[in-house]
């Protein structure tokens, strides 16, 4: 019998290990934990390891403050990285998690040479577009996760503001990773309608701004910190629809070549996952409105990835 899927979460924080925990219970394969910080990733793989009784579930989970045990991974999820602290702009940011990506990137790719990366630090579009070209993998297998996040976010704001199952809400959130994402009341639908039919547009503009700052509102809340139940899961759809070959529609940061008119960079559009990674990237027909607006986010996203001269 084929062994399971393995899957390494390099970044054992708030973030990575809820990835871990979410991908141990879907039992979509074992786990190889990695940080920085002594003991860390060992604590959280053997905590989670004892869940799996309870659980039921039998993956395997270990945890290492080295790359040897990540060899020949599946998948290989980024969570490595700094937040903002006091002080810090976001250049620092930008320079500071280049130099952590930059070298994880080297470990775990020169012993998981067929891997699928999916990054998740942060300024996102700019750490999949360094992790692509230091992996010298092809596109298809280097992926960003926002796109999943922010249309979860507004997918919870429509359901709610509805009064429906969230089940019943799909939406769409192109381009880059910050404020200048372009969520798409138009192709976002309850039960098949779109919300420009069941909302007025004030409501829905103020989704969309809600949506827009979704993180900045949870980072406001926690004080230390920011969000991590919402993003793990995110990534976890992601690592599932890729391991199951499921060929599935998901907003993701994705190297584009010319489509929406973007060449050369990693920006926020609905792809196709499946086994091999980006299978497809899906061209929505946009407003002059909403090109506009895409644009101008994958301008600011060029931007950061000019100041990291790759
Ligand atoms: N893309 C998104 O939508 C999204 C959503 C949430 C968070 N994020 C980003 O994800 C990152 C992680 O967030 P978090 O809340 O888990 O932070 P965290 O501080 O809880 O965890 C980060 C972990 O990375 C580890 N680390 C630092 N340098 C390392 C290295 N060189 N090798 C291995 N591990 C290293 C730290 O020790 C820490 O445990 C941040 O950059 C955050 O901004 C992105």
């Amino acid at each position: 019998m084929a062994a399971r899927p393995k899957i390494t979460v390099v970044g054992a924080g708030n973030v990575g290990a809820s990835v871990a925990q979410y991908v141990v219970e879907k039992e979509l394969g074992d786990v190889v934990l990695v940080d920085v910080v002594e003991g860390l990733p060992h604590g959280k793989a053997l905590d989670l390891a004892q869940a799996g009784p309870v659980h039921g579930y039998d993956s395997r989970l270990v945890g290492s403050n080295g790359y040897e045990e990540t060899a020949d991974s599946d998948i290989i999820v980024i969570t490595a990285g700094l937040a903002r602290k006091p002080g810090m702009t976001r250049d620092d940011l930008l320079f500071k998690n280049a130099e952590i990506v930059g070298n994880v990137v080297d470990q775990v790719t020169s012993r998981s040479k067929s891997a699928i990366l999916i990054l998740v630090t942060n300024p996102l579009d700019a750490m999949v577009q360094l992790a692509w070209k230091k992996s010298g993998f092809s596109a298809e297998r280097v992926i960003g996760m926002a796109g999943v996040l922010d249309s979860a976010r507004f997918r919870t704001f429509i359901a709610q503001e509805l009064n429906v199952s969230v089940e019943n809400v799909t939406a769409f959130v192109l381009g880059g990773h910050g404020d200048t994402m372009v969520p798409l009341p138009r192709y976002s639908t309850v039960a098949g309608i779109p919300i420009t039919d069941l909302l007025a547009a004030d409501r829905i503009q103020a989704l969309v701004t809600r949506t827009a700052n979704g993180g900045a509102e949870i980072v406001g809340l926690l004080k230390s910190g920011s969000a991590y139940y919402a993003p793990a899961a995110s990534t976890v759809e992601m690592v599932e629809a890729i391991l199951k070959d499921k060929h599935k529609i998901l907003p993701c940061a994705a190297y584009l070549d010319g489509q929406y008119g973007v060449k050369g960079l990693y920006v926020g559009v609905p792809v196709k996952l499946g086994r091999k990674g980006v299978e497809q990237i899906i061209e929505i027909k946009l407003t002059s409105e909403e090109q506009a607006a895409f644009q101008k986010s994958a301008g600011a996203v060029r931007e950061l990835v000019e100041k990291l001269k790759l």
